[in-house]
């Protein structure tokens, strides 16, 4: 497949000037939904779908963009001295947002650049294509314009902020975390509140990770998305005027419980529960995982997906179909919505001798409920961003 990248680079930029090929993943989030803006825990892991990159510095200041991906918009072009978004620059406002956010910090960037991209993350399937495509801009720049010392949990940190200021959607570290960080074979612990993190190996013997794909979109995802999280900070400042904290994550669920009269909008303090309590059952789903105990960990993602729906209300039709097919699944472990919401995945623990039916059954059902087919993908978890070549 590089192959044909690098084919389509050269004939498009000419075959003068030293390329690089990289490669930056989607994540799947295993528990901790909406709480790394809650300075809560997350328990994410890189996939081994993401994005590829063939680059190449220019003696200019241009900057040339190419997605195998939307073939139609042909090269896309801009400079360094645009570095603001535009609507007609499409998806290029993700890799022109990190260069502003890197400039922002300092880091001059003194030559324009020729990018083509291809991934392979299922369009708005919410695997977090866009976070990959922020760290692998990050990683471009650091390694072409040998920024060393820019570390890769900065690099995620600065996706984050282009993705924030630039490109508009608030959303946490959790994806470019996950994309920077990631490791094979292990899922990421990160506490948000202060980066620290471990990595947790996931061996299961006798059960696989299986996405599944809603294949529905629900538009205002992104504004949806910030209102949860001015709802979350509404709840924060209240219970503030009664307890120290500085994010929701800090509280246990019985603090949580003594002081949430203080929130006194429903909705608020829903939300608010939610964050408190899905943080502690990441802390408990990790326990679990170490202590090899798989059925703990399904009944917490499956007692997450019930906070996420009726607390943070960020499920939708489709989603709840696909996690209750898969809950009345003997074999299944847990099933529960993964990311940001309203449409995209659920993430399942199936049993391996289930895996078929699980895919047969629900593959099914759901197409005749909703009227059009569930895609769906068994979880390799790879490394974080590299360089290929
Ligand atoms: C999106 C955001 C993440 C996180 C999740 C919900 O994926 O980009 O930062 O908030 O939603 O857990």
């Amino acid at each position: 497949m590089m192959e044909n990248l690098i084919q389509k680079f050269l004939e498009l930029y000419g075959n003068d000037g030293e390329y690089r090929t990289y490669f930056a993943p989607g994540r799947v989030n295993l528990i901790g939904e909406h709480t790394d803006y809650n300075g809560g825990h997350v328990f994410p892991c890189a996939l081994t779908l993401g994005t590829y990159a063939v680059a190449k510095k220019r003696e200019d200041r241009n900057l040339r963009f190419y997605s195998m991906n939307f073939d139609s918009l042909g090269v896309i072009e801009s400079d360094l001295d645009d570095l603001i978004p535009h609507e007609k620059a499409s998806w290029t406002n993700y890799p022109k947002g990190v260069m502003w956010a890197f400039e922002k910090r300092g880091y001059k960037l003194t030559h324009g650049l020729d990018i083509l991209i291809y991934g392979d993350i299922p369009n708005g399937s919410g695997l977090s294509s866009s976070a990959s495509l922020e760290v692998l801009t990050g990683l471009i720049l650091k390694d072409m314009f040998g920024f060393d010392n820019i570390s890769m949990i900065d690099i995620a940190l600065i996706g984050q902020d282009s993705e924030n200021n630039f490109n508009g959607m608030n959303c946490g570290i959790m994806d470019q975390f996950a994309s920077a960080m990631g490791k094979k074979d292990h899922a990421i612990f990160l506490d948000t509140n202060t980066l620290n993190y471990e990595l947790a190996p996931i061996e299961l013997a006798d059960a696989k990770i299986v996405i599944t794909n809603s294949k529905v979109k629900h538009s205002l995802v992104s504004s949806a998305y910030n209102d949860r999280r001015n709802e979350s900070e509404a709840a924060l400042k209240k219970l503030q005027t009664v307890i120290d904290i500085k994010a929701l994550g800090e509280l246990t669920n019985e603090e949580f419980e003594a002081h949430k009269d203080v929130i006194e909008d429903e909705i608020q303090k829903k939300r608010a529960k939610h964050a408190v309590y899905e943080n502690q059952r990441t802390i408990d789903a990790v326990a679990a995982l170490r202590n090899n105990d798989l059925v703990r960990f399904g009944e917490l993602m499956n007692a997450s997906h019930e906070s996420l729906r009726y607390d943070y209300e960020v499920s939708c039709e489709e989603i709840d179909i696909l996690v209750d097919l898969a809950q009345a699944i003997p074999g299944v472990l847990g099933s529960r919505i993964t990311g940001g919401g309203f449409g995209g995945c659920t993430v399942s623990i199936v049993k391996n001798d289930t895996v078929d039916t699980f895919k047969e059954e629900i593959g099914k059902a759901y197409a005749e409920k909703v009227g059009h087919e569930a895609e769906f993908y068994v979880v390799d978890i790879g490394n974080g961003a590299h360089r290929l070549n």
